[in-house]
């Protein structure tokens, strides 16, 4: 039976008694507006964990001074139905005070991987993100986290910051999940108009694109780069902030494609700045 709590001290007593139960805890940390990428996160917790807390929490700390903090979208009564469809069994919803009940004088910040792609445009974020996802770590202590593929530099910070601080749980991260035209699912989608929402697939579109050729044998990052920087130039709605093709897990951008490589976008239709990306892995025997 699904419960909702805004107190730690709570998540702390509920997350005890699941483990005196043996059950092994699983950790979906949210910013709400919850859709079906976030079920499908849910869904690859309920498979391995039993006990399945889903964290909502719009970080202050992670949204820059231009950034869309107010407008965020918050839906708690749909958060919460989804939540219960999907088998959840705690909702862990703190206030900001709550969460930050003085200043937060203690940052934890992973270098080099937050400098380029959506760290060069959004200063602060990621430093933001990995201090509230160390707290959430450290208030519900899962064995198991569940983050997109979506979020691929996310992914990959909190990857390495777990790593690099020992945190003693697992990174599980779920394929990315798409409306029937290819558009990644987001919260901040809502923000587009009729018109935004059909220039949006060119993020798909040209991430397609781009892997095909990889597929054809194309092993050269720049002409890949550029068959992304043409397909997103030929939507007018669209503005590119970055198209680029980097290693998997340091996220620097490569010359030669081989390996597991990103191909990853953010581009702002309209307003609104959304983030996509392919996983391709290309194993050359030649290579070896
Ligand atoms: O991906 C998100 O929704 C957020 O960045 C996260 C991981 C919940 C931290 O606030």
């Amino acid at each position: 039976m699904l419960e909702v709590t805004s107190s730690i001290a709570e998540v702390r007593r509920k997350v005890a008694m699941a483990r005196i139960k043996g059950l092994t805890i699983g950790l979906v940390p949210t910013m709400g507006a919850l859709h079906q990428g976030h079920a499908a996160l849910i869904d690859a917790a309920r498979a391995r964990c039993g006990y399945v807390v889903v964290s909502i929490f719009v970080n202050p700390l992670q949204f820059g001074p231009q950034e869309d903090l107010k407008r965020y979208p918050r839906r708690p009564a749909e958060d919460e139905a989804l939540c219960r469809e999907h088998g959840v069994d705690l909702i862990f919803a703190p206030s900001d005070e709550e969460m930050y009940p003085d200043r937060q004088l203690t940052i934890v910040e992973v270098l080099e991987l937050t400098r380029g792609l959506c760290g060069a445009s959004r200063p602060g974020h990621f430093r933001g993100v990995t201090t509230v996802v160390s707290k959430l770590f450290n208030i519900v202590q899962p064995d198991v986290a569940f983050f997109g593929q979506k979020d691929a530099q996310q992914a990959a910070v909190i990857r390495r910051m777990v790593a690099d601080l020992n945190f003693p749980l697992e990174i599980a991260v779920v394929p990315t999940v798409r409306e029937a035209d290819g558009l990644a699912l987001s919260s901040r989608n809502v923000y587009l108009s009729p018109e935004e929402r059909k220039a949006a697939v060119v993020l798909y579109r040209a991430l397609t694109k781009a892997k095909e050729m990889v597929e054809k044998g194309e092993r050269s990052a720049a002409a890949v780069r550029r068959r992304l920087l043409e397909t997103i130039a030929a939507e007018p709605l669209a503005e590119l902030d970055y198209a680029e093709v980097v290693d998997y897990d340091t996220l620097e951008p490569v010359d030669f494609i081989d390996g597991k490589i990103l191909l990853a976008l953010a581009v702002k239709i309209g307003r609104t700045r959304l983030i996509d990306n392919f996983v391709v892995e290309v194993r050359d025997e030649l290579r070896k």
